[in-house]
Formats: structure tokens, sequence, C-alpha cells
């Protein structure tokens, strides 16, 4: 008991020594600003009062006093830091004021956003004062919504949920995002939604059904507004879903899932989803199974609707030269083989013939395709999943 007070006591010790020399290498001149804003962002995250909460009771004590003689020590230095020109300083300090919860230079980091030209600095100085709560958050937000660049944009609209906006101002809010937002925005905000309490949120979560129903909405956040409605487990909500069908979105039509992905989460899923298993079957860029079809052109070949299909139902639409059909022809004979290709007027087969057959399609009375080697991947994959996998695929125009 005694020697671990003793080791905790030589920790905090330690914390507080390096804090001290954090500081003064932040202080130097003759380092680069990149490696000072980084010694300011870590003396933020170590003395992160919100490591508080994942704490073991005992430690909270030292760790409060660890962060008060932190604060004490740093304080005078604030304002310096503040007027530096380097983002990385003003990015870091502003991480510290805001983990530290040093509420007295808000009016300064206001300015610095109000003022900075350069898009990181106002993303740090409005999360930053998001986190301390400043009194004049809901004119930052709304100033930080109207921001050229996305990046500061999608930041204030992420602080939406804590501005307890009253329930009648929440469409002059929102409306703007719906009208000329990008989808990310929209996402976010869609997001933001589905934090903030019901009685909030209800009204607007529901006239965007409504949008949806008559396909008023981006088809990129359908599937964000399912998801936010289906968080609030209300079932009033829920079911005003139901709108959702007049404009085909339905629980097996995945529509859903066309638009609004994104490219670099769906690479991984191609990769690396170990249910999916994709690289098992099909390569890109030569890299995996030789099962199905090479995917590197695939985005030439399908569109959209047809890669989503042949994830959902892999057996609809055979790849050329990857899968069996019998055809039963209107003279009652009956052929089979490997799909080579096919158009509207014919189908060519590969038989045991040397030559393939050209079949002409007004001759078939009937088509049977062999179930696809493909696993159907509506079960296995989540519709976000799905929605990220078709983004990616849409990308693959090599060759
Ligand atoms: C067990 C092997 C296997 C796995 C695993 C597999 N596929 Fe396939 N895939 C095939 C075969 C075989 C075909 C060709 C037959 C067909 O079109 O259904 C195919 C066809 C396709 C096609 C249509 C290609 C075309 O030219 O028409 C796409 C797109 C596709 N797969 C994507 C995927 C993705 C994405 C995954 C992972 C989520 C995946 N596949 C997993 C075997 C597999």
């Amino acid at each position: 008991m005694n020697s671990g007070r003793h080791a905790r006591f030589g920790r905090s010790f330690e914390r507080r020594t390096v804090y001290i020399r954090l500081i003064s290498f932040a202080k130097r001149t003759d380092v680069s600003g990149d490696l000072r804003g980084e010694a300011l962002a870590t003396i933020g995250t170590w003395a992160s009062p919100s490591v508080l909460d994942r704490v073991d009771g005992r430690f909270r004590g030292e760790i409060k006093r660890d962060s008060i003689i932190v604060k004490q020590k740093i304080e005078g230095d604030i304002p310096v830091f503040l007027k530096d020109k380097d983002p990385n300083i003003l990015i870091g300090t502003s991480k510290i004021l805001g983990t530290l919860g040093i509420t007295s230079y808000n009016a300064q980091l206001k300015s610095i956003f109000y003022k900075d030209r350069r898009p990181a600095v106002r993303v740090a100085m409005i999360e930053a004062l998001g986190e301390l709560q400043d009194v004049e958050i809901a004119s930052l937000v709304k100033k930080g919504m109207q921001d050229s660049d996305e990046n500061v944009r999608a930041a204030a609209v992420q602080l939406i949920p804590d501005l307890n906006i009253p329930k009648n101002k929440l469409p002059g809010v929102i409306g703007p995002i719906f009208k000329n937002g990008s989808v990310r925005e929209q996402q976010g905000m869609i997001t933001a939604l589905a934090e903030m309490p019901l009685e909030q949120s209800g009204d607007a979560l529901k006239s965007l059904i409504q949008k949806a129903g008559y396909n008023q909405l981006e088809p990129g956040v359908i599937l964000d507004l399912i998801e936010a409605v289906e968080s609030t487990q209300s079932s009033e909500l829920i079911a005003s879903l139901d709108r959702l069908k007049n404009s085909g979105y339905s629980v097996d039509s995945y529509k859903e899932a066309l638009y609004g992905g994104r490219n670099w989460p769906g690479a991984n899923v191609f990769k690396n989803n170990s249910a999916a298993q994709c690289v098992r079957c099909h390569a890109v860029g030569g890299a995996g199974g030789k099962v199905g079809p090479p995917l590197d052109n695939i985005a030439n070949i399908l569109s959209r609707e047809e890669l989503l299909e042949s994830l959902i139902e892999p057996g609809a639409r055979l790849a050329p030269g990857y899968g069996s059909v019998t055809l039963t022809l209107k003279d009652g004979q009956v052929v089979s083989g490997i799909l080579a290709a096919e158009n509207r007027e014919e189908i060519i087969l590969k038989t045991s013939d040397a030559e393939p057959m050209e079949i002409a399609v007004s001759r078939i009375k009937k088509r049977q395709n062999m179930p696809s080697a493909m696993p159907a991947m509506g079960t296995v994959l989540s519709k976000r999943e799905l929605r990220d996998l078709v983004e990616y695929l849409s990308n693959l125009k090599g060759k």
C-alpha cells in the first residue's frame, strides 16, 4: 500500500517537471513551429481534466492538482502564445485552453476565429470555444456555418447540439444547410440531430422524412436520416419512415446505399473486411483472387445501381465469363454454357463446341442463371459498409 502511494507520488512529480520543460520548450524561438505546437498539444492532453472520468477515484485528486499546477505555470505565457503567427502554436494553445477549461482568453480566441485566414486555425478556435461553452457560441456557430471553408462549416455544425436551440428556432438553422450545404455538412447536421434530445429534434427529423418522401433530399443523406431516426427509438418517428417507400426506399431496396459513401472506408471494407472477403475472389491492381473478375475497371462497366445489385443479388446479372446459363428456346431446344457476352439482341455462350454459340434474344423462351459463386452481401455487411463499398467501386476506373 505504502509503496504504491510513493510510486504515484513519484509519477505525478515527474509529470509536473515534464510540463515545465514542455512549456519552456514551447517558448523557444529557435525551434520549428510544428514542434512547439506539438509540445503545447501534449501539455493539453496530459493535463486534460477529461482524464478524470476514466481514472480510478483514488487518482482523481492528484490529477486535478496536476492540472491546477499546469494552469498556474502556463497561464502567464498564454497571451504571448496567442499573439504568435505560427498556426501550430495557435492551434496547440487553443487545445490547452479547451482541455484545461481556461475561459479567461475566450475574447482572444474569438478574435482569432473572426480574423485568421487559415481554415485549420479557425476550426481549432471554434472547437475550443465550443468545449469552453462560450456564452456567444450561438453566434460563433452561425458565423462558422457561413464560412467559405467546408471544414470550418462542418466543425460549426457539430456544435449545434450544444446550443440548446429552442425548438422553434431549429428550422432556421437547419434549413440553409439542406438548401445549400454539401452532402458532408448535411450528414453532419443529421448526426447532430440524432444527438439532441428528441423533444428538441423530433419535428426537424419528421420534416426531413417528409422531404425525403417527396425526393427533396440528397440521396447521399437518406441512410444517415434512417439511422438517426432509428436511434431515437420513437415508434412514431420510425413508423413515419414508411413515407420513404414512396420514393423507392424500403427495408429491402438498399437504395440508400447508392450515394453518400466514402471512398477510403470503402477500400478498407474491400481489402480488410473479414466477413466479406472480397479480395479472396477479386483482384484490384493485380493483388487478390481469381475466382471472380478483376475489378480495376469496374466503374466503366457497371453503373452504381448495377454495382449495388451485384453485391446484393449476385445471381441477377452474371459477369461475362463467370457464370453458367441454361436457355430454353422457343423451338424446345435446351442449351447451356458459360455466358461469354450478352446485349439486348443476342447472348453468346461458350460451350464444348469450338465456336461460341450466338443466340438471338428473340428465340429464347426461358433463361436460368446458375447461382453465382459470389455470396450475397446484404446480410454480411451493414448498409453503411455497402454505401462505402459502392463509392469505392464506382471510382475504380483503371485501364
Ligand atoms: C467466393 C468468391 C467471391 C467473393 C468473396 C466475392 N465475390 Fe464478387 N464475384 C464473384 C464471382 C464468381 C463473380 C462473377 C459472377 C457474378 O457476376 O455474379 C463476382 C462478381 C462481382 C461483381 C460484378 C462484376 C461484373 O463484372 O459484373 C462485383 C462488382 C463484385 N463481385 C464485387 C465484390 C465485392 C465488393 C466483394 C466483397 C464485398 C465480393 N465481390 C466478394 C466471386 C466473389
